[in-house]
């Protein structure tokens, strides 16, 4: 287990290893499990990790199959779709087949599990999955829109996909975008694209939580994305507990209480665990 003391005598900064291969560490911060005993309000923000032990890649892992040869964010653009909609619409419906024919793991459950442990719980993410709800968890803040919620590019009207997931190739395939029944326009994925403005109300509220809550986790991202990367921000200047879970080093680390190195499908449930007991 390395510890990593940014503060001597203090209890701020530290940096909890992973140990062995589990993706687990040896022991959860008691001081961590006691302001989460304490808190309120829990906000819990999570990135594309919290879904990657359900079998989805990150943003930033390479992509595969007939999109290898592009970068995520050269594909998550208008211009992008505009330029090219049949290589934009079926990248989404890959993702889209990859996103229903997952579950959710055990970072998701634990994470609605620990809404039921805490007078408040807010979970804001920047994924397009609904992973979190299918584990249990309510009034999800998605900062980022939805894979299952596409629309007109022109009009904005809402469009119904058939249900269940598409049937698509495993390397992925070039495909027509659905015509929209009122316009005739393309319908586009319901995503935030680069250089598109997220949904006011819903990050007003994500600020909101952030600077109310007494403590908040980070899990799972990258934290290079803003206006998203702020929250943990507003928390900590908002003088609330951070508490970062990821495998490795990010943008966040010199900013969070703690700093839980290892899987969120692995250190969530053992800080659940750990909770329970000490109640
Ligand atoms: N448990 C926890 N964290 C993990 C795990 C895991 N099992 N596996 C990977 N991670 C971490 C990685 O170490 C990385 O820090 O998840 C993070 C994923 O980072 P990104 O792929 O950059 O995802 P994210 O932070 O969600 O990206 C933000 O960028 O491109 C946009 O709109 C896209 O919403 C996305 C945003």
């Amino acid at each position: 287990m390395m510890r990593n003391m940014k503060k001597s005598g203090s209890i701020e900064n530290q940096d909890v290893g992973a140990t062995g291969g589990s993706g687990g560490i040896d022991n959860i911060p008691v001081q961590l499990l006691d302001a989460l005993k304490d808190a309120g309000h829990v906000v819990v923000f999570t990135g594309a990790g919290v879904s990657a032990e359900s079998g989805i890649p990150t943003f930033r892992d390479a992509l595969t199959g007939l999109w290898s040869r592009f970068d995520a964010e050269a594909l998550a653009t208008p211009e992008a779709f505009l330029r090219d909609p049949e290589l934009v619409w079926g990248w989404y419906e890959w993702r889209r087949m990859q996103v229903l024919r997952s579950l959710p793991n055990p970072a998701h459950i634990a994470i609605a599990e620990l809404a039921r442990q805490v007078p408040e719980l807010t979970v804001v993410t920047q994924n397009v999955d609904d992973l979190h709800e299918r584990a249990g968890s309510t009034a999800v803040m998605h900062l980022h829109g939805s894979l299952h919620s596409p629309r007109c590019f022109d009009c904005g009207r809402t469009h119904s996909l058939p249900p269940g997931p598409p049937n698509e190739p495993e390397g992925g395939r070039r495909l027509r975008p659905p015509l929209c029944a009122h316009c005739g326009g393309w319908v586009r994925p319901g995503i935030v694209w680069f250089g598109e403005s997220l949904p006011e109300d819903v990050l007003a509220a994500a600020f909101a939580a952030a600077r109310a809550c007494d403590l908040l986790f980070a899990i799972g991202t990258s934290g290079l994305v803003q206006p998203a990367a702020r929250i943990p921000f507003l928390a900590k200047q908002a003088g609330a507990k951070v508490v970062q879970v990821n495998p490795t080093a990010t943008a966040l680390d010199d900013d969070c209480t703690w700093s839980l190195r290892g899987a969120a499908g692995v250190l969530l449930p053992q800080v659940l665990k750990d909770l329970t007991q000490r109640k």
